[in-house]
């Protein structure tokens, strides 16, 4: 598989079974064996890691599991969710080119096609002063796998009634990913964060939230510069970092 990028995907690991693709990623830069855009990818996970420390459970050989090492040291540390919005927005493109044409991107950055997840990112960032130094980009795509342990779970295959050329969508992935992260390099900010929007769950709707440990109704209106939820709650505006609110699916 060599997907037709200048850098994403270049360097290729592939692992047939490994923990995490994340960690290994992490051991491949302290040994100084990465290039920007190395990316290492498996067909097994066996402690594959998810946000806010859950684990990231998928059938082996049937899904996209890998991670991409960038350097974004151009990313000051306090605009560092312009990259959740890079990433965020390339796998919404895949999943879009695939005819997956309702998926959305619930914040921060997973991938809900109507109310059900089809796959998520871990993004971890080693900082250097004051702007990003690495960014080990995790992506896990429920991709052929028609079988879930909960309901809340989909798959591109599941949705497209349609098996998936592994290899193929993955060497896609990079590529659109490549293309997402020289839109930030360029700094076109303002666009991504307008895309983002866009193709936000829930945005600009009325739903219920879990806040203050209360269920409330509330309208998500933006993300601030932090990368906070903004949401209009009781004609009151508030910002919400990542534990700090629910969403009731
Ligand atoms: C989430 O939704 O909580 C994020 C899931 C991220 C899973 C991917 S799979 C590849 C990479 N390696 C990991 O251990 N996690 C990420």
């Amino acid at each position: 598989m060599l997907p037709n990028t200048l850098f994403v995907g270049q360097q290729l690991y592939y692992l047939p079974v490994c923990e995490s693709t994340n960690s290994e990623a992490q051991q491949l830069l302290i040994k100084n064996k990465a290039t920007e855009g190395c990316t290492v990818l498996t067909s097994e996970q066996t402690k594959g890691r998810g946000q806010r420390g859950n684990t990231w459970e998928a059938e082996p050989g049937k899904n996209i599991t890998l991670s991409v090492i960038l350097s974004p040291v151009f990313l000051p540390v306090r605009q560092q969710f312009y990259l959740n919005m890079a990433v965020s927005l390339a796998v919404l493109d895949l999943l879009h080119e695939y005819g997956a044409t309702a998926a959305r991107v619930k914040w921060p950055n997973d991938l809900y096609f109507k109310d059900k997840k089809l796959g998520g990112i871990l993004i971890e960032n080693s900082i250097n002063s004051h702007t990003l130094q690495h960014s080990i980009i995790g992506i896990g795509l429920n991709i052929n796998q028609l079988n879930f342990d909960v309901d809340t779970a989909t798959s591109l295959s599941a949705i497209t009634g349609t098996t998936i050329h592994l290899e193929e969508v993955t060497s896609r992935l990079l590529e659109l990913l490549e293309k997402r992260y020289l839109e930030l390099r360029n700094a076109r900010h303002a666009k991504l964060k307008y895309e983002y929007l866009q193709a936000l769950y829930r945005y600009q709707e009325v739903h219920q939230f879990i806040v203050d440990g209360k269920r409330t109704e509330g309208c998500i209106v933006g993300v601030d510069e932090d990368g906070r939820l903004g949401v209009q709650l009781d004609g009151e505006l508030r910002f919400f970092g990542f534990k700090e609110i629910t969403y009731i699916i």
